[in-house]
């Protein structure tokens, strides 16, 4: 039994799928602040097998600790968390209180139901402004952000947590850029409001609810002034926690990983790819730099191959076609049923 925290929403919800076509038995807890229930009556839909679902807050130590003795689950995927950057400068303690005081809640009532193994989603984020690319993992970390910050934060109360006690096995994923959905087109991503991310505003460009897109600069030092980043279709992404958990299973370590391709692409690259899989025009306009934003990101893929034996199969043109047929069959995301 695996035990999934924010196991509804996006990259949970098909790291659910994965979970039990390989004949796991998976317990989300969710407290569906930013996902629905019907992503995991979708998730039970392409498998054939149900998930357990406990709603509840990771900050509530109680129910935490009624929910991981009633699962006695082998191990702890934790997806739960806030990830918006903008919401985040604007609203730290928030982003502190759910992302920070949720995971010290969970550590806590992890370490008192005895259960010590935890593959933990990071990001690319805690690289800061690259100093060099590709990004390997003993890269200087940084944070220009609260969300960012949280990231780190977490890592190192991971990393002295082992310290104290090194028979924890854990697993940290610091992920590059997730996009795509199954493609069965029945999952994806859902965001609320206008998305922040590329690939879902592109989507919704191509079925027609928005009118354009901005290109946030083409004056960056890349090859074609736009912004490079290493897009990661989800599906893989998920493959890359069963494949932790694998590992994990193995020896007790605290170790920080790489989940990305080690490619970058532009965005006009992702438009130009976007629009061949749909067939739909994605007009654009180019504007002024998003604060806060990089020229490019990608990562070094090498030690996740070297210590998982994991590296991302999907290309970018399964990226976008299973985008679009998610987003084509789901104008509205979930809310359409
Ligand atoms: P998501 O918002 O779709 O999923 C997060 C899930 O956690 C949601 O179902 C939400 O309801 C739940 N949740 C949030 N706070 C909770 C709480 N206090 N208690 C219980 N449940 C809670 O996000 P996602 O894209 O699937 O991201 C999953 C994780 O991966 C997050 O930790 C995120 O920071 C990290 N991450 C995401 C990306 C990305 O681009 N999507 C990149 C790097 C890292
Ligand atoms: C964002 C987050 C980062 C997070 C990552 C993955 C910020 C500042 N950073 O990074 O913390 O880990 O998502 O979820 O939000 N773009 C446009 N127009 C748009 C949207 C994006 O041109 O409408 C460009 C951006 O300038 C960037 C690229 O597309 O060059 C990718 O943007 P995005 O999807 O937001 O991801 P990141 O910037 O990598």
């Amino acid at each position: 039994m695996i035990f999934v925290t924010g196991g509804a929403g996006y990259i949970g919800s098909h790291t659910c799928v994965e979970l039990l076509n390989a004949g796991h038995e998976v317990t989300v807890f969710d407290n569906f602040c930013n996902s629905q229930r019907e992503a995991l009556a979708r998730v039970a839909r392409i498998t054939g097998k149900s998930v357990t679902v406990i709603e509840g807050d990771i900050r509530d130590g109680v129910a935490l600790r009624d929910a991981l003795a009633q699962c006695q689950p082998q191990a702890v995927i934790h997806f739960a968390g806030l990830k918006a950057v903008g919401e985040s400068v604007e609203q730290p303690l928030r982003y502190y209180d759910n992302n920070v005081h949720g995971t010290l809640t969970l550590l806590q009532a992890m370490a008192h139901a005895g259960i010590k193994t935890l593959v933990f989603s990071s990001s690319a984020t805690v690289y800061g402004d690259p100093q060099y690319l590709p990004l390997t993992e003993d890269h200087p970390l940084s944070a220009t952000n609260p969300y960012g910050r949280s990231k780190l934060v977490i890592e190192d109360m991971l990393r002295d947590l082992y310290r104290s006690d090194p028979t924890w096995r854990m697993g940290i994923l610091r992920y590059f850029n997730p996009v795509g959905a199954h493609a069965s087109g029945l999952i994806g991503e859902d965001p609320q409001g206008i998305p922040n991310n590329l690939l879902p505003f592109v989507a919704q460009v191509a079925v027609g609810r928005r009118p354009y897109l901005n290109v946030w600069g083409n004056d960056y030092d890349t090859p074609d002034g736009t912004g490079v980043r290493d897009y990661i279709h989800v599906v893989d992404l998920a493959l890359g926690h069963l494949k932790a958990l694998e590992r994990l299973q193995k020896q007790p370590e605290c170790r920080a990983i790489n989940l990305g391709t080690g490619v970058g692409y532009s965005v006009l690259d992702m438009v130009q790819a976007f629009e061949k899989a749909s067939g739909k025009p994605v007009p654009y306009q180019v504007a002024s730099r998003r604060a806060g934003d990089i020229a490019s990101c990608y990562a070094d893929p090498l030690l996740a191959q070297a210590l998982l034996g994991w590296r991302a199969e999907r290309d970018l043109a399964a990226m976008c076609s299973d985008a679009w047929r998610w987003q084509n069959g789901n104008p509205k995301g979930y809310a359409s049923d």
